[in-house]
């Protein structure tokens, strides 16, 4: 007779989603995915719908972060080449750095993306740095590889369509206490592991209250006109926490214009004033976007702000025993929850074995 494991998946982000269509590979488990917000929605409280979303590694080399970043490539590579279906394809990504900007919110965070020789020279195609003849003026170094860009619209219900058809249940709740959500299980009877994909939601979770959690904004304008490759540059004149990048999405997504990096900062609604500046960067940054006629042949779509999830001290994966019941976490992923999502998965479906093995309950179907 065959033998179930019950797992809750908390949340229904790029996070929970690529947890639970992971897992579900597994015949033992039997999965139920609960979020306050699923694909489709568009909310302040649900950071992976406003994400580009693209692959520009930013943890520094031997780090964790950079194994997940390592782990996810591959599968990302494999979507955009072999299935069509889930809205990924191949853009080349252009990097400018400038020096000047290395002690800035966005020059830290970009360090090891924009360093001459980033440990993922080796995992990406095509990655060539520039010669000093090629350089724009200002643009102290440079690289170009070949990375993705995925569609939010397309991929997010492609993961819960891949979830629903090796037998995952979806659905709506809220859940204001970690040990509630052992009761949302599908089948009536307990979970005995549940999985803490919560985001930004962790800071308020109760029984969870991460206090190491913190958002940083991102406003962004989405436009229709296609710049032919992805573009990022290491700051801006106009103040260390703003952003110059833009990333064409798969399958008439639109272009992603951003943006900022804005710690702490919780305003859902986009600064006429910041949308400008995008605008005004990004046609300087890549005359191409609209032909050299300027920003006035930009065609926006919307305007939207987004705030990624950050965890002070990294990503959190991890698990832990909470009465009967064992949790692993998985939540923290800042900029890059899409960059990361095969890797992180990967670490927290093997914690989840480990739980198994140490007895978290099997119940008999
Ligand atoms: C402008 C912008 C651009 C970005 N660009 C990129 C990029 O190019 N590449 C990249 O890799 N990343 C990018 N990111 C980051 C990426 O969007 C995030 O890291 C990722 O979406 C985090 O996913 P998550 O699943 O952890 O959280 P979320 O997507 O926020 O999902 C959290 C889920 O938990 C649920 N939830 C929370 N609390 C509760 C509760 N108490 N009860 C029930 N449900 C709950 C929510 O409803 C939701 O379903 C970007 C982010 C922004 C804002
Ligand atoms: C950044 O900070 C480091 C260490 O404090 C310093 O050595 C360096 O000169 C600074 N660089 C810039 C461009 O400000
Ligand atoms: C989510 O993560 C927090 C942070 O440590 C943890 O304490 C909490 O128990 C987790 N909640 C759920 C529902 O797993």
């Amino acid at each position: 007779m065959a033998q179930t494991v019950n797992v809750v998946v908390l949340g229904a982000g790029v996070s929970g989603l690529t947890t639970a269509y992971e897992l579900s590979k597994n015949k033992q488990y039997s999965i139920t995915v609960i979020a306050k917000h699923m694909p489709g929605d568009y909310d302040i409280e649900y950071a992976s719908p406003w994400a580009g979303a693209n692959y520009l590694p930013v943890h520094g080399k031997d780090t964790e972060g950079a194994q997940f970043e390592k782990d996810t490539w591959p599968a990302l590579e494999r979507l955009a080449r072999h299935v069509p279906g889930a809205g990924v394809h191949f853009q080349d990504a252009v990097l400018y750095n400038r020096d000047k900007d290395a002690n800035s919110s966005t020059g830290l965070w970009f360090k090891e993306l924009l360093s001459k020789n980033p440990w993922y020279k080796d995992v990406v195609p095509n990655f060539r740095t520039y010669g000093s003849e090629e350089l724009p003026d200002g643009v102290d170094n440079a690289q170009v590889f070949t990375s993705v860009c995925i569609n939010t619209a397309i991929y997010l219900p492609w993961l819960v369509s891949q979830g629903l058809q090796n037998g995952n249940v979806y659905r709506r709740g809220i859940v204001h206490h970690i040990n509630d959500a052992a009761d949302l299980h599908h089948s009536g009877k307990k979970a005995s592991v549940v999985i803490n994909c919560t985001g930004l939601g962790a800071l308020k979770l109760g029984g969870v209250e991460d206090t190491k959690m913190y958002p940083a904004r991102g406003q962004i304008v989405v436009v229709r006109n296609d710049p032919k490759v992805m573009m990022s540059i290491s700051g801006t004149d106009d103040g260390g926490d703003e952003l110059v990048y833009m990333m064409h999405r798969a399958a008439g997504g639109g272009c992603v214009l951003g943006g900022c990096y804005q710690k702490h900062n919780w305003e859902s609604q986009a600064d006429p004033n910041l949308a400008t500046r995008i605008m005004k960067r990004c046609v300087e940054l890549c005359p191409d976007l609209t032909g050299g006629k300027g920003i006035e042949a930009l065609s926006v779509i919307r305007h939207a702000v987004g705030l990624r999830p950050v965890r002070d001290g990294g990503i959190r994966v991890a698990k832990e025993k909470v009465g009967d019941l064992w949790v692993v976490h998985n939540y923290g992923h800042g900029g890059g929850g899409y960059q990361c999502s095969y890797g992180c998965t990967k670490a927290a479906v093997q914690l989840v074995e480990e739980a198994v093995q140490k007895g978290a309950s099997r119940a008999r179907l």
